[in-house]
């Protein structure tokens, strides 16, 4: 602020008092006034001079003052009330003006400051990282979702030094450099997992408080493109499996149109053949279906009840001409003292027909297959919130096992370890998939440990029924 001119007071009083001494002085000289009484005269018009203008300028350095502690005030709640102004030099509604400005300059600052500050609730609430660049490329604001995947301390890095992909820093360049549009760029980041990113590179119209002149966004599109890439796989093996015993069937089809016309002994050798492959289109149909359906409902916990052990004892009687025929037995234990399983009981065969019809199929003829039940006490629980006890059924062959390297990859749809023997076998490589989607629906586990030349194990935990108790009574 301007310091006040230190003789204001006696310069005012003097300008404002020479035009009533100048009329003194001429009647002085002209003789009407006697020269006592002038000065007397002047000596009031001084007195009254400088009370007024003392008067005024108090009242002015009141509002210079108002003013500057309004251009101080950091308590924005509350412009302070102004001063009273007695001065008849000044208007009353000068001040009452300028409080009422200030008061409307402060109601707009707290209007950009919630403004500001929604936004910034925004970008911290959005699921999507966020890099605000300054006009360098420098990393000028993140959002925590951003932190959470660069790790903190971002500010003032380079974005290289962040991410290095060659498309996002070109698309960068555009941006800041050539005053190009948005850009869209699509990459993926090599991390403990690789994840896809559909990255957005946008100018801001003006640079921000903190030099911020372009936003990246980057959402994450991983899952998506695994989606799209599985669903394009599943159709592609979906459709082979279908069009490898159709060609079959349609070449002897042919044949028996054609060069094998009325001949009753081709016929006969090619018809179970063909029987065959018919049945293995109905069961490969049939299982896509199943995997479909059990899809469609796995987010909804069976509400059922099941009694395993019975359950147990029919598939293994199902299954146990199969056995014969292999030349291998099967050996149920511990099923006559299971307490009941939350389960949908249909779904919980389909799971134990796979694993014991896998176990004779990839087991050693003369062996026998286990399945053994159990309620271990001190297994990892299973259920709907992770914290129900399990039972665990394991079925065990001393087969030729499983190479470590495919143990992780082997409920994934159609995945064989041997695809032409498992063909041979009639096996289409949906039956694990089929157990893992079933697994999952029951919010139970599936474990499989293998070794090569000495057999496998597969245990699938499924939480007990609520309430149920371990024992007979129970069974
Ligand atoms: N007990 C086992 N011993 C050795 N390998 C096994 C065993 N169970 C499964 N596998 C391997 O896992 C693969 C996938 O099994 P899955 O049950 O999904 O398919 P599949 O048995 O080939 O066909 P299907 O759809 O008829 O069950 C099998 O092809 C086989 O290579
Ligand atoms: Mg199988």
């Amino acid at each position: 602020m301007a310091q006040a001119h230190p003789y204001r007071v006696p310069l005012a009083v003097a300008v404002l008092s020479t035009p009533a001494a100048l009329v003194l002085a001429v009647l002085v000289i002209a003789g009407a006034l006697p020269a006592a009484h002038a000065l007397g005269g002047m000596a009031v018009i001084v007195a009254g001079m400088t009370l007024l203008v003392v008067w005024h300028v108090t009242s002015v350095r009141a509002v210079t003052q108002y003013v500057e502690r309004l251009r101080r005030n950091q308590d924005e709640a509350r412009v302070p009330d102004p001063p009273a102004i007695r001065s008849p030099g000044l208007d009353p509604d000068l001040v009452s003006a300028i409080a009422d400005s200030a008061r409307e300059r402060e109601r707009r600052r707290a209007e950009l400051r919630a403004a500001a500050e929604r936004l910034q609730t925004v970008l911290a609430a959005l699921p999507d990282p966020l890099l605000m660049l300054d006009a360098r490329g420098r990393i000028a604001a993140t959002n925590p979702a951003a932190r959470q995947l660069f790790g903190d301390n971002l500010a003032g890095r380079t974005l290289p030094s962040v991410l290095r992909n060659p498309d996002l820093l070109s698309a960068v360049d555009a941006v800041l450099r050539d005053g190009e549009a948005g850009q869209n760029v699509e990459f993926n980041v090599h991390g403990s997992v690789e994840r896809t990113f559909a990255t957005r590179v946008e100018p801001l119209p003006s640079p921000g408080p903190d030099g911020s002149a372009a936003i990246v966004s980057l959402h994450d599109v991983t899952a998506i493109r695994r989606a799209e890439r599985m669903r394009a796989d599943f159709v592609a093996n979906a459709s082979h499996e279908l069009r490898t015993p159709l060609s079959s069937l349609v070449g002897f089809v042919e044949t028996l149109e054609g060069p094998a016309r009325g001949d009753a002994e081709a016929m006969e050798r090619f018809l179970p053949i063909m029987r065959e492959q018919a049945e293995r289109m109905s069961n490969l149909v049939e299982d896509l279906l199943s995997l479909s359906r059990i899809e469609l409902d796995e987010h909804a916990v069976p509400e059922t009840t099941a009694e395993l052990g019975p359950l147990l004892g029919r598939v293994v009687e199902g299954l146990a001409l199969k056995a014969q025929d292999k030349d291998m037995a099967i050996e149920l234990s511990g099923a006559d003292a299971l307490p009941p399983v939350q389960g949908d009981s249909s779904q919980l065969t389909q799971v134990f027909q796979n694993l014991i019809d896998n176990a004779l199929k990839y087991g050693r003829p003369g062996t026998s297959v286990a399945v053994r039940a159990e309620t271990p006490d001190n297994g990892r629980a299973v259920g709907r919130h992770g914290q129900t006890r399990a039972v665990a059924v394991s079925v065990i062959d001393t087969g030729e096992g499983i190479p470590r390297e495919h143990i992780p990859r082997l409920t994934e749809r159609f995945y064989r370890v041997d695809k032409a023997r498992s063909r041979e076998m009639g096996g289409t490589g949906l039956g694990l998939a089929i157990v893992k989607h079933i697994v999952s629906r029951h919010r139970g586990r599936l474990e499989i440990a293998s070794e090569e030349g000495r057999g496998s194990r597969f245990t699938v935990y499924l939480p007990r029924a609520e309430g149920a108790q371990t024992g007979r009574a129970a069974a």
